[in-house]
């Protein structure tokens, strides 16, 4: 065995030893081969170097040409390239302008549909309005059927008015005629005795309704030694408790009068310090005769214009001082006051106060005027209506104090000045009494102040004498005088 594996070992050396041999040999060809080729190569390469140079050469200038198309392609490319850019910047503007069409037909794209819409929405709304148009159409034809039967009423409601308005001035005249009777039958010379308040020194006490009882107290009886217990009879007593509302009540009827056609005058009577002016004026919180008569006038004449009337009002305040008459808006002396048109309240409250003025004035240069001289506020109402017509003055006369009685003691201006206050008032009074009395003569000529008055006191004229009296003891003596001059005035009885 041994023998075997060391002979396959050395025929397998041998074959490998073989083989290298072969190898070797082959090699050596191989590389003889080799060297030939490169030998062969060189020499070829030799032959070819001068062209290659040629081709070097040519390769060059190609490439120098090949360059210089290149720098002349590159130029073009770049030419080109601004080209292209401005082109480019060119479609960009085109394109930011059709952006902003774009936008704007967006925009009117959009408005379109809001337009769309508010078509829509008026449409709807015209369609509702439609319906209420058919609506009120139907309403319109029942308001029209509505309106033909009220026409119809309203023709009736005329008929009637038209009699009721007929009626109305009927009963109108019918007023007038039953408050002139009424007047007749209280008189158309009314004496009233008005108490100015004194609740500290209560000498006057009312007893019953309309005759007042002088009560004259013990020490004042001494000083005059005399006793005795007066009554007088008036057709109407206020207290000291009565108000300027409560006097006014008992004499409107009388300013009424004036609408209905007859001149009043209202008087009031008495010493200084008796009222007089307060009766009249009043003040701002009671508001006397006089501006409750123009606010009782205008209110009426407002009724008269209702019904149709043409009306006109007109005012006037004079002042009798001395015998001499004064008219105190144009402030001069005159024989008759100018009347002034006034439309309103607040008109004749504005001439008042310019009369109030003057007056105050003439005060200063001599001391108390007022008390001393009559004030009279005329207001003349006239009017027409158809065939009827109206032309009545109302007298509102604050007389001058009537407590200076004694001309004897007196002497200069004041004596002057008495001596016409004294023949006034008794001129007044004896007026009073005539008419009162019912005589055939009234002694209207016999003052200044009874000749101004006289065609207001005559014939249907109304007339009031407010004797205005003072509940002071120390005023007793002034106090029975004003009443003894009322008793004058309506020849009153007194008990003795
Ligand atoms: N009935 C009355 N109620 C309240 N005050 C009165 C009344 N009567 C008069 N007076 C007041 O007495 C004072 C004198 O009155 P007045 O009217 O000026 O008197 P005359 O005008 O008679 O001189 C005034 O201050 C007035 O306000
Ligand atoms: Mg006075």
């Amino acid at each position: 065995m041994e023998k075997e594996l060391k002979d396959i070992r050395a025929y397998h050396l041998k074959v490998i030893e073989d083989k290298l041999i072969e190898l070797i040999t082959h090699k050596n060809r191989i590389l003889a081969a080799q060297s030939e080729e490169i030998g062969e190569f060189k020499k070829s390469f030799d032959e070819f170097k001068p062209l290659t140079q040629v081709i070097q050469k040519t390769t060059r200038e190609c490439l120098q040409e090949f360059q210089s198309k290149l720098d002349e392609a590159d130029r073009q490319a770049i030419q080109q390239f601004h080209q292209q850019q401005d082109q480019l910047e060119y479609h960009g503007n085109r394109l930011n302008q059709q952006q902003s069409q774009m936008q704007m037909i967006q925009e009117l794209f959009e408005q379109q549909t809001k337009q769309r819409f508010q078509i829509a929405e008026m449409q709807k709304a015209k369609e509702r309005m439609l319906n209420e148009l058919q609506q009120t159409k139907e309403e319109l034809e029942q308001k029209k059927f509505l309106k033909q039967q009220l026409m119809n009423n309203f023709k009736l409601s005329q008929q009637q008015y038209i009699q009721l308005q007929q009626e109305l001035k009927d009963t109108e005249h019918q007023k007038r005629y039953w408050n002139n009777l009424l007047q007749e039958a209280k008189g158309n010379i009314r004496v009233y005795c008005r108490i100015r308040p004194n609740s500290q020194e209560d000498m006057l006490l009312l007893n019953g309704e309309c005759t007042l009882v002088l009560r004259v107290p013990e020490r004042f009886l001494k000083s005059t030694n005399c006793q005795k217990e007066s009554s007088f009879n008036f057709e109407h007593i206020f207290n000291q408790e009565a108000d300027q509302q409560e006097i006014y009540n008992e004499l409107s009827d009388l300013v009424q009068n004036v609408v209905d056609g007859h001149n009043v005058c209202i008087f009031a009577y008495g010493q200084t310090g008796s009222g007089k002016t307060y009766t009249m004026q009043g003040d701002d919180y009671n508001k006397g005769v006089i501006p409750r008569a123009v606010e009782q006038i205008f209110q009426e004449r407002q009724g008269m214009l209702e019904l149709g009337w043409q009306t006109s009002i007109r005012v006037g305040f004079q002042e009798i001082y001395n015998e001499q008459s004064r008219d105190l808006i144009t402030n001069q002396k005159c024989d008759e006051v100018k009347l002034l048109d006034v439309k309103d309240i607040i008109e004749v409250a504005d001439h008042f106060n310019t009369a109030k003025k003057n007056r105050q004035v003439a005060e200063t240069l001599s001391n108390e005027v007022s008390s001393r001289s009559h004030f009279i506020f005329q207001l003349n109402l006239q009017g027409h209506l158809g065939d009827k017509q109206i032309n009545s003055t109302l007298n509102l006369i604050d007389l001058a104090g009537s407590e200076r009685a004694n001309v004897a003691k007196t002497e200069g201006d004041r004596f002057t000045e008495t001596k016409a206050i004294n023949k006034s008032l008794s001129a007044l009074g004896d007026v009073f009494n005539a008419l009162y009395t019912k005589q055939q003569h009234v002694p209207f000529r016999n003052s200044k102040l009874t000749f101004s008055l006289y065609k207001y006191m005559e014939g249907s004229s109304k007339t009031l004498m407010m004797v205005n009296i003072s509940s002071r003891s120390e005023d007793f003596q002034q106090t029975l005088a004003s009443l003894r001059f009322a008793e004058k005035v309506k020849s009153c009885q007194i008990k003795k």
